[in-house]
């Protein structure tokens, strides 16, 4: 067991579900406290301390912020990993629906690094990781508000990089595939035939299955651990060879 994270404060949003409980579950086994926040904490992984948060909302994830600052003294590592889906073409997409996954995925993140900023500058330390999605680098049908929004992440990630670059403090963003989480089933519990839509996500996979949160949560901690210390400003893929092909 490595313990890349020892006496390391992490703070994960999107942590009572899926991909950001597994980065939390890891973050935790290597050594690491975790302040785990989300719109529902009850699923926060044992040992992590769950923080009501809206990533929509500037004082609250202020104040989730101020909460791992106070009770640690410190925050090395901030992974803006809340989002939302949005499942609709250009033309039927509401200015609501919109503004709403803009909200959550772009205005989140944001957020989290605006506020975890001072503390990581004065500290003259820090990783911050944003979940962005493969869907942020190829267009994909039905999900214009999405990819708009997962593009966003991508570029507010790079702008993020150059400025603080040389400061101690990285940030990088990570694009998973399609990830067999609460997400996913949700998605596919909506289709008409569940089996057969799973099915076709599983065809359009070059690798032939989706990801697991186990493979993704491993790719975030290591862009946000000092074994990326020359890397800030990239997106990694998580794909399964999607967006190669
Ligand atoms: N599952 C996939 O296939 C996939 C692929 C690419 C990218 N992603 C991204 O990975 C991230 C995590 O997704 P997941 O698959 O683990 O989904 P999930 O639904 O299992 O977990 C998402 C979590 O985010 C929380 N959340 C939503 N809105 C929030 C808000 N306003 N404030 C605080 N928390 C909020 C939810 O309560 C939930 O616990 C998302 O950013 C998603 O866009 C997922």
């Amino acid at each position: 067991m490595s313990d890349r994270f020892t006496d390391k404060t992490v703070l994960v949003t999107g942590a009572g579900s899926g991909i950001g409980r597994e980065m939390a579950r890891q973050f935790l086994a290597e050594g690491a406290r975790v302040f785990a926040a989300d719109l529902n904490p009850d699923g926060v992984p044992d040992g992590a301390v769950g923080v009501l948060v809206d990533v929509t909302d500037p004082q609250s994830v202020e104040a989730a912020v101020a909460r791992a600052v106070d009770e640690s003294g410190r925050l090395d590592v901030l992974c803006n990993n809340a989002g939302a889906s949005s499942t609709s073409d250009p033309v039927n997409c509401t200015v609501e629906d919109w503004d709403r996954t803009f909200a959550v995925n772009a205005r989140g993140v944001f957020l989290g690094t605006k506020f975890a900023l001072p503390t990581m500058l004065a500290q003259g330390s820090g990783a911050i990781v944003n979940t962005a999605s493969a869907a942020g680098l190829v267009g994909l049908k039905d999900r214009a508000a999405y990819c708009a929004s997962k593009g966003a992440v991508i570029s507010f990630t790079k702008a993020v990089a150059v400025q603080y670059a040389g400061t101690g403090v990285r940030a990088n963003c990570i694009c998973p595939g399609t990830v067999d989480s609460p997400w996913v089933a949700r998605l596919l519990s909506n289709a008409d035939d569940p089996t057969s839509a799973r099915a076709d996500l599983v065809s359009r996979q070059p690798m032939g299955r989706l990801g697991t949160p186990t493979e993704v949560a491993a790719a975030a901690l290591y862009l946000a651990s000092e074994d990326a210390a020359f890397i800030t400003g990239t997106e990694l893929v998580i794909d399964g060879g999607l967006v190669a092909g």
